[in-house]
């Protein structure tokens, strides 16, 4: 990798196409959950490599619960079967792991063993790999509004220092809350949209649309999507 001026602190990849990878290949579509595992690993190791301090994916949306459920049952016991393995590298290579999105979704078997990777792993320092499962932008927002409410409610006689709040005081509530906005968004496979990922996150994050399917995003892929974004001028309204 050539040395880049500006990297990136916070990048996040929608992770998209495992379904064509696999269909491409005659093979079933778990062949492409399993090989977009690969990915992860690499775009993981790249990030550190790199100096990257967040590296957040987009692994399963509040509406990917719609799909048969023959295959949230194959993606939830991936996650599961993921997680238990890369524990002992994740503790190795200083990686912090997160899950962020609707947990009362998720399995209590899930649940405890996001809770214990994400116990052990917190004071690691390198890496912030955050999973983002069952979540969405709306249903961020809305839980953020719901928790503001709640702390109007409770506290009557702060209500109006809490009503005149900012919007960096209201990010504080969302499921994001004390990390950074994404720098860049990466969306793989070709589909030029957010399909409901980091809506309120990602209003100032770049952009980059990418035909590679994602089982296919390696650490060379990784690494141009950094020398794409340093090439980039990001002016957040002034002129420059
Ligand atoms: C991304 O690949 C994985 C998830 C959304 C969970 P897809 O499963 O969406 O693959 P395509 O888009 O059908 O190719
Ligand atoms: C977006 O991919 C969600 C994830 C990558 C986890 P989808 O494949 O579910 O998105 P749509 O349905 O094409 O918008
Ligand atoms: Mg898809």
């Amino acid at each position: 990798m050539e040395k880049l001026v500006n990297i990136p602190a916070h990048v996040s990849i929608i992770m998209d196409g495992n379904g064509r990878w696999a269909r491409e290949r005659g093979l079933e579509r778990t062949a492409g959950h399993i090989e977009g595992v690969e990915s992860v690993r690499a775009c993981t190791e790249a990030a550190v490599e790199a100096g990257v301090k967040y590296l957040s994916l987009y692994a399963f949306s509040e509406e990917n619960w719609n799909r048969p459920q023959e295959e949230v049952d194959t993606l939830m016991s991936l996650m599961f079967k993921s997680m238990m393995e890369e524990m002992p590298n994740f503790s190795e290579n200083g990686i912090r792991f997160m899950v962020l999105g609707n947990r009362e979704r998720l399995s209590d078997g899930l649940n405890a063993t996001i809770d214990s990777c994400m116990e052990k792993t917190s004071g690691n320092t390198a890496l912030t790999l955050i999973l983002f499962l069952s979540y969405s932008g709306k249903w961020d927002i809305l839980q953020a509004a719901s928790r503001f409410a709640r702390d109007v409610l409770a506290h009557p006689d702060r209500a109006d220092e809490l009503l005149s709040m900012d919007a960096d005081g209201f990010s504080r509530y969302l499921v994001t809350g004390g990390i950074p906005d994404p720098d860049l968004i990466v969306r793989t496979s070709g589909e030029q949209r957010l399909s409901n990922y980091l809506l309120w996150q990602g209003a100032y994050s770049e952009l980059l649309f990418t035909d590679v399917l994602w089982p296919d995003f390696r650490k060379k892929e990784f690494f141009a999507a950094l020398e794409t974004y340093s090439k980039r001028d990001r002016r957040y309204g002034k002129v420059k």
